[in-house]
């Protein structure tokens, strides 16, 4: 039975752990929770925030609208000679989609092990790690349109990923919500460790044939030794993406600082690691006030404990002022800010 709740902490759903409050709040179980929920004209005039894990978000003052949380759950498979179609609710937990496709052998997702937040977010911001993308293994979704209440179907192409990006965080922001994801996997493992941490993992395990649950430890273990649990020390993951510039601009870059961190792109520019240039500005593991940097990855802005958004926000940009006058290079955040 849908509910719509008022003036509640948004503690509880979001992972850098900030104390604001939504005017309403609204969680939804499945697509009728929504055609029901937009219907109503009291929702069709409040400003929406669509909220999965809220991993990928800083609050920085009380949200005047409504929150909608998703928890639009279930998993199918839908098997052809080729491929494995696997569909999940975009209220399901990503890692439990990934320990549930690595579990019965469907291969793609293993490389992406342990990323926060739900399905639904996934397509949005084209999730990463680790030398794979989201993209990789996208085949279609389904989302609910605001503005008529129908459900519909986007392919790979209408979806415009890149690097931190698609057509959902771009022109189609705001419009819609997504409820499902459908993910193009398969029986053939393609093992992918050419990021060099999972290949030294495994070779500390012995593992010199790694099977794709072999390569979902690696990284799990990986990403929990470098990472803050959010369930202890609020954070959001990266908080911003690493910058990709032009060769041009790269020249100057690496002219004075020439260990400088950088991988060549498809398109022919440079990304910088963004971790690495916070941490020669000499951030790394820096406590401000409630906030900081996180001592194993600078890219990682946390929540000590009853850190206020403004805070975070505050050192963020104290962060983008050292890493431009330092390197010349703007920082752009990578979490939603609100
Ligand atoms: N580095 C430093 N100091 C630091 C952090 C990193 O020198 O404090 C250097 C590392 O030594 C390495 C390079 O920077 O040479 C890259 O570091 P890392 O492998 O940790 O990856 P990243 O580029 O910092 C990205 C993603 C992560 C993802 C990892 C692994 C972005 C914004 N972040 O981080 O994604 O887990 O690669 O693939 O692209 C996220 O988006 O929330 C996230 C955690």
């Amino acid at each position: 039975m849908l509910q719509i709740q008022e003036n509640i902490s948004l503690k509880p759903y979001n992972s850098f752990g900030i104390d604001v409050k939504a005017r309403f709040f609204a969680e939804i179980f499945d697509e009728a929770d929504l055609k029901t929920l937009f219907q109503q004209e009291l929702v069709r005039s409040q400003k929406i925030l669509v909220v999965g894990g809220g991993s990928n978000v800083l609050f920085t003052e009380d949200f005047n609208g409504l929150v909608i949380k998703i928890s639009i759950k279930g998993i199918s498979v839908n098997t052809t000679d080729e491929k494995i179609l696997v569909t999940a609710g975009a209220g399901e937990v990503w890692n439990d989609l990934v320990a549930y496709c690595v579990k019965h052998h469907y291969a793609g997702v293993e490389n992406l092990s342990l990323i926060p937040g739900t399905v639904g977010a996934s397509p949005i911001q084209n999730i990463g790690a680790y030398g794979v993308e989201l993209k990789d293994v996208f085949e279609s979704c389904t989302a609910f349109e605001i503005a008529t209440g129908l459900i519909k179907t986007f392919s790979f192409a209408d979806c415009h990923f890149g690097y931190r990006e698609s057509a959902f965080k771009n022109e189609l922001k705001g419009q819609y919500i997504i409820t499902g994801v459908t993910f193009r996997l398969s029986a053939e493992a393609k093992i992918n460790t050419s990021y060099g941490a999972i290949e030294a993992e495994l070779e500390k395990r012995g593992i010199t044939d790694p099977d794709i649950a072999d390569v979902s430890a690696a990284v799990s273990h990986i990403r929990v030794s470098k990472l803050p649990d959010p369930s202890t020390i609020g954070n959001a993951g990266s908080f911003f993406k690493n910058p990709v510039i032009e060769k041009h601009e790269f020249a100057d870059v690496v002219a004075k600082h020439p260990d400088v961190v950088h991988y060549p792109t498809a398109d022919n520019k440079v990304k910088l690691a963004a971790g690495w240039l916070i941490e020669q500005c000499g951030w790394k593991g820096k406590v401000v006030g409630n906030t900081g940097t996180w001592k194993n990855q600078a890219l990682v802005l946390v929540n000590h404990g009853g850190a206020s958004g403004r805070e975070v926000y505050d050192l963020s940009a104290q962060i983008i002022d050292s890493v431009q006058s330092t390197f010349g290079v703007t920082l752009e955040r990578e979490v939603n800010i609100l």
